[in-house]
């Protein structure tokens, strides 16, 4: 399987990452030991730093969009102003989990809740299910939706919702509408579609709450992911424990770039 995208090394608190034919330099603040190769990282594309704002060095020498490919999904790249490029990498290996443990019978629907730019979305349709994709910010719901084009995917049954995750969960629940996995991808702090405030840690027991209500009465999985800071695996598993009490199982781990750059939290419960 193709393969566009590559952690070159981190440390000092950066990463050097592959991304096709560009490699970039960002900031990754687990990365607390020393780079393997300090001086190959002279020949990066571009440098995206933290230090006096927010900001670009040779942003110039990266196009306005490009398009890769990895974990079987194709992504359409772009430098944004904050950094991202519209792919979190390190959630590779859950598309490759979603994609394999979706049933393959017709009619498992998932939703993807915080979708950004489609990744869970795609692995899930990729695996045969219809996907209701949410996220609250209009833009990257189209960019979601060129990058399921990309895959191939615009006639699967992919339901775009822009809307605040919590409003439409209430209003899902009101409906009796029912999902047989629900992917969850929480910001420590975001806005909603018309400014309401998220927070991981006031927010997170009612979302928990809403999902249960949606859930199908015969659920498959429900999988969250966290890049909160200090939110552990135990943590995760505690959380999703006591919100899913009828899971048969629960696994949880890192998320890492490469095989050693830690970036976040899974926890996936089994039913
Ligand atoms: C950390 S990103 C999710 C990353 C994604 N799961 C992935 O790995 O590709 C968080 C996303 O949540 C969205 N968001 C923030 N607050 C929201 C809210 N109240 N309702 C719905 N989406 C929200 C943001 O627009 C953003 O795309």
């Amino acid at each position: 399987m193709a393969d566009d995208y590559e952690l070159i090394d981190s440390g000092d608190g950066r990463k050097f990452e592959r991304f096709g034919a560009y490699t970039l330099v960002r900031p990754c603040s687990q990365a607390l030991w020393r780079p393997r190769n300090a001086e190959a990282w002279k020949t990066a594309s571009a440098t995206f730093d933290r230090e006096d704002g927010n900001r670009w060095h040779g942003r110039h020498s990266l196009p306005e969009s490009w398009n890769i490919e990895t974990a079987g999904i194709r992504f359409k790249l772009s430098g944004t102003d904050f950094g991202h490029l519209g792919i979190f990498p390190e959630q590779r290996e859950q598309w490759k989990w979603i994609r394999d443990n979706v049933s393959g019978a017709a009619g498992t629907s998932v939703l993807n809740l915080f979708a950004y730019s489609g990744g869970s979305t795609i692995a899930a349709a990729q695996g045969g299910a219809d996907v209701c994709h949410l996220d609250a910010a209009k833009g990257m719901v189209q960019w979601a939706r060129e990058n399921a084009a990309l895959n191939g995917l615009q006639d699967r049954p992919i339901r775009w919702i822009v809307d605040d995750a919590h409003k439409f969960l209430r209003r899902e629940n009101r409906r009796g509408r029912r999902y047989d996995a629900v992917i969850f991808d929480p910001p420590t702090f975001g806005r909603g579609a018309n400014g309401e405030l998220y927070k991981i840690e006031r927010d997170l027991q009612e979302t928990l709450a809403l999902i249960r209500g949606v859930l199908s009465g015969k659920p498959l999985f429900v999988l969250f992911t966290s890049h909160t800071p200090g939110l552990s695996c135990r943590v995760a598993e505690n959380i999703v424990r006591q919100a899913f009490p009828a899971c048969r199982r629960i696994e949880s781990g890192e998320m890492l770039l490469g095989d050693m750059c830690p970036s976040g939290i899974y926890c996936r419960g089994v039913f």
